[in-house]
Parts: C-alpha cells; structure tokens; sequence
C-alpha cells in the first residue's frame, strides 16, 4: 500500500491568479475544461475541498457525465469519488451538496476539540475522523491511503493548496488561467503566504500546455511521481 495516495491538484485561476470573489462563487472556466475537469474527477477515488470551498461554493462534487458514472459502475465503484473536507470548527451545515448529494461516501476530518460537535450534526451524513490537535495533511493523506484512496484530486481553496503544496503532498498540478481579472485583494488567491519546494533555484516541471477555447491548461508535474495519465 503507499504512503498516500497520488495527488493531483486542479485549480483554475484568473490571470491576476485569484481564484474566486471576495464572497461568492466565481465561474473562472469553460464548458470543455468542465468536461476535462469531469474525467478527472471520474479517475480518481476522493476529491477533498476545504470547508470554506463547502461553505461558499456547496458545491457537489459529482462526476457529471452519464457515460463516465457507468464506466466507474462497470469497476464496481461508486458512481463519484469519495468526498472529502477538512475543517477545525465544524461549522458545516449536513443539507450543504457536499453532504446531501449523491451517494459517494463523505469524510469529515475535523481537529480535535470539535470533534464531538462534529460528530453531533454531521455524523448521520459522513464519516468523522479525528484529525489531531491540528489537521496535517501529511496525516490525513495516509489516512486516506489507508482507507483504499490511491488516487486524491485536491479542488481548493486557496488554504488547501498553500497545506498540500508546502508541504510537497502534490504530484501533479493542473492549472488553468481563465481570461479575466479580478482586481480584488481581499479575493481568495491560488495560494497564500508560505514557504513553497519550487522556487528561483528549483523550478517545476512543466510537462504540458493546452488550450481549451479561452483557457489554457498548465500541467506540472510537482514529484517524481508523476504520471502522465491524461
Ligand atoms: N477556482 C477554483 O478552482 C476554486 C476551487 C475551490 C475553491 N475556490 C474558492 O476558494 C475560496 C475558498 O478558499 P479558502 O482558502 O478561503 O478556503 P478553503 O481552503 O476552501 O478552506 C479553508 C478552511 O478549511 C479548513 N481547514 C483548512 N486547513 C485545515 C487544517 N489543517 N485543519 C483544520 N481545518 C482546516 C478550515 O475550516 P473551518 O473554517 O471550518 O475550521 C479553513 O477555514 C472560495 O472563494 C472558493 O470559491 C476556487
């Protein structure tokens, strides 16, 4: 069994790289990237957001595409992956999308001293891990190794990214800038402050570019690990 599993981190940006609104949902790509993004989602066995992500965008996190929930059906798995958030005070409300949509199992970890709470409101529609005093995505990846997640696609927000990125928990980086600005710095950005494995004397690993209509698709590969399965 590995460690963790192989991680592969999609986000798709602004070209002044936020990644949302100050408050709100921000529709930063197209319908063929949707389509990309889809098949991603379907080959992998989690998609793990932040609480915020759950919070402002509820978003659902299915695999859209008939023909692919089949496909995975055919592998005897479950029409989606696994869902998966991160959270330390739980504040996650269980009729969210996250929680109430589709039957893919969900997986809550949660810091310690809320995890009771957590396990009050939210233990009739997901799984409950104790995440420790303060969630390590280091730990929680191979917790979720340990529960037959081999492939983690990461899907925002910005905390998230900066955790798995500093932390170098990311093999593959799929990064689309949508064309538009949002000129607001007290948007969410792609990552924030933090001490990054790739910088001006370690550069990544850019394996390839695309263009999807007015996207364009970067795609890095961030560890030795990576594997060019697109
Ligand atoms: N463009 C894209 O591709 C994309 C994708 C996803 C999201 N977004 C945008 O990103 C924004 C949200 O990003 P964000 O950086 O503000 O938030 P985020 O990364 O989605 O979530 C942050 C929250 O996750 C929990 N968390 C993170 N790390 C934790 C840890 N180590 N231990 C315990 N809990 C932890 C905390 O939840 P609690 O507060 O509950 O304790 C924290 O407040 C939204 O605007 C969304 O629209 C964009």
């Amino acid at each position: 069994m590995l460690d963790r599993p192989y991680t592969l981190l999609s986000c798709s940006v602004s070209i002044d790289g936020y990644i949302g609104n100050a408050a709100s949902r921000l529709l930063l790509s197209n319908e063929a990237d949707f389509d990309r993004v889809d098949a991603v989602r379907a080959s992998c066995d989690a998609i793990l957001v932040g609480a915020t992500t759950v919070r402002v965008d509820n978003p659902r996190l299915l695999v859209r595409s008939q023909a692919r929930r089949d496909q995975r059906a055919a592998r005897g798995l479950a029409a989606s992956p696994m869902k998966v958030t991160v959270t330390r005070r739980a504040e996650l409300d269980a009729r969210a999308d996250f929680f109430a949509v589709g039957d893919a199992e969900k997986v809550v970890y949660c810091a310690s001293p809320w995890v009771a709470d957590a396990r009050k409101h939210l233990g009739p529609v997901a799984t409950v891990v104790d995440g420790g005093e303060t969630v390590e995505m280091r730990r929680l990846t191979a917790d979720l190794a340990a529960r037959g997640v081999e492939r983690l696609m990461v899907e925002g927000g910005g905390t998230v990214h900066t955790q798995f990125l500093t932390e170098d928990l990311v093999d593959e980086l799929q990064l689309v800038v949508a064309p538009m600005f949002v000129g607001d710095s007290d948007a969410p950005r792609f990552v924030r402050d933090g001490t990054f494995p790739w910088n001006t004397r370690r550069r990544a690993a850019l394996v390839d570019v695309r263009k999807l209509g007015d996207v364009v698709l970067l795609r890095y590969a961030l560890s030795p690990r990576f594997r060019d399965a697109e």
